[in-house]
Parts: C-alpha cells; sequence; structure tokens
C-alpha cells in the first residue's frame, strides 16, 4: 500500500465515525452572547435553483504539479491527492444525483435503488414510509413566518430576533458572521500545503477558496445554519443536493474552524446534507423521501417559521383574509394540547438522538412524536449524555417533570422572544413551583437565591463528545443540561 491509500483508508474509517459524531456535534448550546441576532435579513424569496458549481475540474497547473484526481470512498465523490501529501480535497461529482423531478419520477417508478448512494444513513433504511411522495410543487401550506405579519405583526418582530427565526438564511456577507475581510479570514490547518480562505465573491456569493499547492478551489456558502450562540455552519448547492462545507464559525473565537467532526488537514466537501438536518433548522423544502438527499429548491423556507409550531398557515391566512374579525380557524394554539402533545411540538427537533419515520416534515403539532421518531433502544442513551439536543429526555429525568405530570417546556420557554441569558427571569419560573426558603443554600445565600437558581441546578457542561479538532488543540462548546438536580460539588464552588 502506498502512503497515499493508507491515508484513504484511514479516511474512509474516519469519516465513518464522522458521520456518527456530526449530529451530536452541532447540537450544543452557550451563553456565549451572539452578535448574530440583530441582523436584519431580507424576504425569503423562492430558492432560485442556481446552476450547479463545476467543482470537480483539474487544473493544469495542479496537474503539473502531481495532484491527481481519484475516486473518493464516498460513490458521490471525487478526490484531489499528491502523492507525497498525506492530505486531500473531497468534493461531490457533478453528476452524482438527479435534479429533483427526476428523482420523484424515479421514486414512483419503483426505481430507487440507483439513486441511493452506498452512504445513506442506517436510519432511512429502518423506517417505514408514511406519506406519500411529496411533488415537485408540494408547499405542505407552509408559508414562512413573513405571511404573519400583516394580522401579528408585533409578535413577529420580537420573535425575528430569536434563534429559531435565525437558525438558517441565504448566505451573504451581513449573514454570515465569520470574518470575510483580508487578514483575518484565512483558516491555516495542522497541514503546511492546504489553507482555507473565507471572502464574497464580488458577485454577491460568499465563497470558501480552498488552497492545496498549486489546486486552488472555489465552493459557495449558500445556506448559513445557526444563529450564532455557539456557531454557524454553511450549506451549498450542487445540483438539487446538498453538502456540507469544510469551514465553520465558531463564535467564542471569532474565528474560523474545521467543521465538528471534520478532521484537521482535510478538505471536505462531499458530506451530503440529510433531510433530518433541514427537518430541525429549516420551516420545509419538498424531498423526495428520506433516502435519496435530493431537494426542490424553489420550496425551500428558511428560518424556523412560526408554522412548525402552529401548522401551516396557508388555510388560516386565507380564511382571515376573508373573516378579519372571526375566533381563529385552521390553525393550532398549542395550549389547547395537552401537556405530553405539547412537548411532543418541542420534540420535533429536541428529541436528541431519535430515527425518523416516515416522509420528511409530515408532523403536525397536536401529532403523537412517537408515531415519527424511534426512540433508541433505552431512554437513557437518549438522555445519557448531554450533547444532543435532548432536553426534553433530560427534563424528563428531573423530580420537577416527575412530580408535575403537567410540566411544559414552556413553563420557562416564551418561544416567541429571545430569552438566551436571562437567567434572573428563568429563575422566576423555578419559583411558580419552588420557595427559594425550601432551597438548601437559602440559609447561606440569603434572599439573593432567587436571581440565579439555573447555574447551580441546571449546569452547563463539556463534553468530549463535541470536541471541535483544530490545529491549535481542541474545543469543547458547552451546554445547559435539563435534568435539573443538585450537583454538590458545583455549589460549593459557586456559593458565595
Ligand atoms: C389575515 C390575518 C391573519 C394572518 C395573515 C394570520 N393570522 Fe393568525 N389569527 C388571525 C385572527 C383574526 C385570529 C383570531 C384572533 C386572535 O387570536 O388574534 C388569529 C389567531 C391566531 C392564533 C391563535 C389561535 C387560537 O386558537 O387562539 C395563532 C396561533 C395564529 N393566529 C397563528 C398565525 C400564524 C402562524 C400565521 C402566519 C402563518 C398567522 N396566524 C397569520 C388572523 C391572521
Ligand atoms: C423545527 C425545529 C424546532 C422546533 C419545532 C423547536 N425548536 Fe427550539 N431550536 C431548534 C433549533 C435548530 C435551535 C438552535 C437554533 C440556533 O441557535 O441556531 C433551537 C433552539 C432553541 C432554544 C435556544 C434559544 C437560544 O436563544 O439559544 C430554546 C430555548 C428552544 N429551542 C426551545 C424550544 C421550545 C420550547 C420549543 C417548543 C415550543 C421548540 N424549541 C421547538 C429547533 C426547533
Ligand atoms: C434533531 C434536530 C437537529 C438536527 C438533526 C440537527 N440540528 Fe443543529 N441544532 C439543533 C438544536 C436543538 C441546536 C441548539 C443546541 C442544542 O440544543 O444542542 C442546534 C445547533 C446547531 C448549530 C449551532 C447553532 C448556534 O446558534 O450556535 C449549528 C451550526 C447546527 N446546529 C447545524 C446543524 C447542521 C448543519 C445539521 C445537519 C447537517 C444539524 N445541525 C442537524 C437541532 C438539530
Ligand atoms: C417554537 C414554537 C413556536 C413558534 C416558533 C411560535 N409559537 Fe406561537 N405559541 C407557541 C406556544 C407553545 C404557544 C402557547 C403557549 C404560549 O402562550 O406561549 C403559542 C401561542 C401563540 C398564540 C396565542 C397566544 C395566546 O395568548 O393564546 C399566537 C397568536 C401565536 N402563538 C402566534 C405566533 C406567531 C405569529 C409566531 C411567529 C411569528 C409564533 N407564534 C411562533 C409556540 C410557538
Ligand atoms: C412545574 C413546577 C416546577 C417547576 C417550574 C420547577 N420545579 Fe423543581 N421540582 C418540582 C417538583 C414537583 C419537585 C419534586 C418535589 C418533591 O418531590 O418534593 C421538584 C424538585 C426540585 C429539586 C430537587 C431535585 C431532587 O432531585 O430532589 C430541585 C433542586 C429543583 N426542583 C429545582 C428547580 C429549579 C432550579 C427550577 C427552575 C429552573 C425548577 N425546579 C422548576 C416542580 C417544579
Ligand atoms: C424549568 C425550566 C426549564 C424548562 C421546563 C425547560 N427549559 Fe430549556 N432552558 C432553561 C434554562 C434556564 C436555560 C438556559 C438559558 C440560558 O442560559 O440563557 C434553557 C436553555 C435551553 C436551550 C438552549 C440550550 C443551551 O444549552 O443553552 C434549549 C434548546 C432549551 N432550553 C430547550 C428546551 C426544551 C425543548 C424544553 C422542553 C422539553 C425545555 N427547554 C424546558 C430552563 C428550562
Ligand atoms: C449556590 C448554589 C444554589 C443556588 C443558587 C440555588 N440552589 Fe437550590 N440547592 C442547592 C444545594 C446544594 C441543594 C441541596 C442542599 C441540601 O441538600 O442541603 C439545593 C436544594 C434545592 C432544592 C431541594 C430541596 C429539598 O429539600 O429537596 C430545591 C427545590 C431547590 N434547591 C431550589 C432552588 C431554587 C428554586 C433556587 C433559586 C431560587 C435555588 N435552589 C438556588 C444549591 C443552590
Amino acid at each position: 500500500m502506498t502512503q497515499r491509500w493508507q491515508s484513504v483508508g484511514r479516511w474512509a474509517l474516519f469519516s465513518g465515525m464522522a458521520l456518527g459524531l456530526f449530529v451530536l456535534a452541532w447540537l450544543v448550546g452557550h451563553v456565549v452572547r451572539s452578535r448574530g441576532t440583530q441582523i436584519e435579513r431580507g424576504p425569503q424569496a423562492p430558492w432560485s435553483s442556481a446552476e450547479p458549481a463545476s467543482l470537480a475540474v483539474l487544473p493544469d497547473e495542479a496537474a503539473r504539479a502531481g495532484i491527481r484526481l481519484v475516486p473518493a470512498p464516498e460513490p458521490h465523490a471525487l478526490m484531489f491527492v499528491h502523492p507525497d501529501s498525506p492530505c486531500w480535497v473531497e468534493v461531490p461529482r457533478p453528476d452524482a444525483f438527479p435534479d429533483y423531478a427526476t428523482a420523484v419520477r424515479a421514486r414512483r417508478a419503483g426505481q430507487f435503488g440507483g439513486l441511493k448512494s452506498a452512504s445513506a444513513p442506517a436510519e432511512a433504511q429502518a423506517g417505514q414510509r408514511g406519506r406519500a411522495v411529496s411533488e415537485p410543487d408540494a408547499g405542505a401550506g407552509f408559508l414562512g413566518a413573513q405571511a404573519c405579519t400583516p394580522c401579528h405583526r408585533e409578535r413577529y418582530e420580537r420573535y425575528r430576533q430569536t434563534a429559531h427565526f435565525l437558525t438558517s438564511a441565504r448566505a451573504d456577507t451581513s449573514t454570515v458572521l465569520g470574518p470575510l475581510e483580508d487578514g483575518n479570514n484565512m483558516m491555516h490547518t495542522g497541514h503546511p500545503d492546504l489553507k482555507f480562505r473565507m471572502l464574497g465573491d464580488g458577485a454577491g456569493r460568499v465563497v470558501q477558496e480552498v488552497t492545496f499547492r498549486e489546486l486552488r478551489k472555489r465552493v459557495p456558502m449558500d445556506i448559513v445554519t445557526g444563529a450564532g450562540v455557539v456557531g454557524q455552519t454553511y450549506l451549498f448547492w450542487q445540483g438539487h443536493a446538498l453538502y456540507q462545507d469544510h469551514v465553520s464559525y465558531f463564535t467564542r473565537t471569532g474565528s474560523w474552524i474545521n467543521s465538528p467532526g471534520y478532521q484537521d488537514g482535510t478538505a471536505w466537501y462531499a458530506r451530503k446534507v440529510i433531510p433530518k438536518c433541514l427537518e430541525c433548522h429549516a420551516t420545509y423544502v419538498a424531498t423526495v423521501d428520506r433516502d435519496v438527499p435530493v431537494y426542490d429548491p424553489a420550496t425551500l423556507i428558511l428560518g424556523i417559521s412560526c408554522e412548525r409550531c402552529h401548522g401551516p398557515g396557508a388555510e388560516h391566512v386565507a380564511y382571515h383574509e376573508q373573516h378579519p374579525d372571526a375566533p381563529a380557524r385552521h390553525v393550532v394554539n398549542p395550549s389547547d394540547l395537552t401537556a405530553e402533545q405539547q412537548n411532543d411540538v418541542c420534540a420535533q427537533c429536541h428529541f436528541g438522538s431519535a430515527t425518523p419515520i416516515g416522509q420528511p416534515f409530515s408532523f403536525r403539532p397536536g401529532d403523537d412524536a412517537d408515531a415519527f421518531w424511534q426512540l433508541p433502544p433505552g431512554v437513557e442513551s437518549l438522555a445519557g449524555g448531554v450533547h444532543s439536543s435532548n432536553q426534553l429526555a433530560r427534563l424528563q429525568l428531573s423530580a420537577c417533570f416527575v412530580g408535575s405530570p403537567a410540566m411544559t417546556c414552556s413553563d420557562c420557554h416564551d418561544p416567541h422572544e429571545n430569552q438566551r441569558g436571562d437567567l434572573g427571569g428563568f429563575s422566576q419560573r423555578c419559583q411558580a413551583c419552588h420557595q427559594p426558603e425550601h432551597c438548601g443554600m437559602f440559609e447561606r445565600i440569603g434572599l439573593d437565591i432567587a436571581t440565579n437558581c439555573i447555574d447551580c441546578h441546571m449546569p452547563r457542561r463539556e463534553d468530549d463528545k463535541i470536541a471541535v479538532h483544530q490545529p491549535a488543540g481542541i474545543e469543547f462548546p458547552m451546554l445547559r443540561d435539563h435534568f435539573i438536580r443538585v450537583v454538590p460539588e458545583l455549589s460549593e464552588r459557586l456559593a458565595p
């Protein structure tokens, strides 16, 4: 085995691990205040399907420098490698997947096998498929949050400040939070031959420019994910398939980093974005099936709209345009649901590592989450770590939850407000059920205790499962544990 192919073997092994890690990887919280919450975002016009970026062409000077184009371990990807450089650039094949309409036709005709890629996640195989294939132009009745403004303007203006609203957007120089100006926009790696530079391309697009010896490639950043609490990750279109960019942004350091789960010293642009990712970070996109990562870009609605908690808005809006003073119709008010159903509305995206079943984007408020997600065997595995958007599972371990059958996320959170960092406000919520005097530390601390119950009883914790590998070392983003409890050592440290 040449050195090159040994490194490819290690890479294949690593990418398996990394795929497992990736969902865990960004599912983290951090109280660093975001400078992203105040930015203006333009109206989310339907996506115009841009020409697929032609990533896999080898320029002459790169060929002369000994860089070669070889098939990657992923069948839909190609790699640029150099014989004496144990490092590579991996990009999607331009023709890897059919367009959305062709994929829908193939799906209907049962010619599905050819479309599946070898690395289709195991979860896709596991589920039965509930509802019909979505049609190319089917919007499923989602309109986006802007459609609510004529009649709910004040609520919309507050909602616009939330991490939910800001969690995805078209990438441009205002939504990309990482530095784009010269002198500040490089990411060096542990490999001397490999560098990244993030910049505007002058035509309104933001790109990541990879330099690997004589090879220079520009890969677009089309979509921003992440409000910037912890950081942002970027996605790009290749035809109707979506891929994740190699370089992400990390808020705590204000710098560019290898995306979590990615290996330093490589350039990985061939990691497909599966529907589950957009189900949690966007409002809607027409999707062929969980097995086929092909979307109809024209139907994409970025940001999480009100409608993921209240149901698609088309009928409600049409009805009230005709009947402005009538009582509400064709819309779900979660406070009319049972506590379990209310928690399921949030569980859509805060369910931790459960396996989705059925068509993407088919859950509606009021539905039973169990019919849409399969919990891994043993709830412990879901609740065991603090690393994967598993707030419901962690909360369910708490004496508070066990002792209050009607407890919901709304007991502490108002989804229409940005409440981040308001520990005094959250502590008020505790006091709906607890007197500060009942806390074992009350005698020692006195009434000041009422301003922050959170740091002692819902500690922020580091977790090595969400390590971000950087040339300078390893970073551990932290998140808030929803298992409310007494942590004696910590309280000793925090008590005045
Ligand atoms: C043309 C006006 C109009 C538009 C646009 C509109 N609504 Fe409403 N909505 C109403 C009216 C009227 C009511 C009933 C009175 C009230 O509660 O304010 C209502 C009530 C509601 C309620 C409370 C339901 C209840 O049972 O108490 C929710 C939730 C709601 N709307 C969500 C939305 C969402 C989400 C959107 C955007 C997709 C939206 N509305 C767009 C007019 C509108
Ligand atoms: C469609 C998916 C989805 C649904 C439904 C959803 N969330 Fe979220 N939530 C997210 C994502 C994604 C983030 C991370 C956003 C970011 O920082 O980019 C998030 C972040 C949050 C945050 C952190 C906000 C901050 O400022 O950092 C809270 C709190 C939260 N969600 C509570 C809830 C509650 C309560 C519900 C149910 C009423 C709910 N979510 C429903 C996807 C969802
Ligand atoms: C099960 C739902 C879910 C899936 C799947 C998911 N995320 Fe998230 N993501 C969240 C939640 C919830 C948070 C907020 C932190 C937390 O609760 O752990 C988050 C946080 C993030 C953040 C940091 C946001 C911020 O404001 O700092 C980024 C970036 C991100 N996710 C990107 C992605 C990408 C890209 C994918 C798919 C390739 C993905 N996520 C898959 C739910 C999800
Ligand atoms: C993350 C989930 C979530 C999102 C997003 C969301 N809501 Fe709500 N909404 C709720 C929940 C839960 C309730 C019921 C509990 C409450 O009053 O907070 C509610 C209640 C309401 C009500 C009824 C208020 C009342 O007093 O009964 C209206 C109207 C409403 N939301 C409109 C909106 C609009 C408009 C948006 C978008 C601009 C939006 N919501 C976004 C979860 C959400
Ligand atoms: C909906 C009501 C409710 C809310 C809100 C609530 N709790 Fe509780 N909590 C309870 C109940 C009920 C118990 C169990 C009491 C018992 O068994 O005596 C409990 C128990 C506890 C315990 C003891 C834990 C143990 O393992 O014995 C602590 C600590 C606690 N809560 C802290 C908090 C904090 C901090 C908050 C706010 C972040 C909070 N609670 C919010 C209802 C609530
Ligand atoms: C007893 C109060 C309480 C309840 C109930 C509660 N949360 Fe939280 N949640 C908090 C507090 C406090 C924070 C920390 C906020 C901060 O640091 O700004 C938080 C933070 C979060 C965050 C941001 C992640 C992070 O680590 O900063 C998410 C996401 C979230 N909650 C989702 C939920 C969901 C979903 C539910 C329902 C399953 C829920 N919460 C129920 C108190 C609560
Ligand atoms: C400095 C850390 C600290 C702060 C701040 C704090 N607690 Fe505690 N809390 C503790 C410790 C430690 C215990 C266990 C004491 C013991 O067993 O003697 C405890 C115990 C409790 C209990 C369980 C009492 C019992 O006997 O079961 C509740 C409920 C509680 N706290 C609620 C709160 C609430 C509500 C707040 C905010 C108003 C708060 N705590 C603030 C550290 C803290």
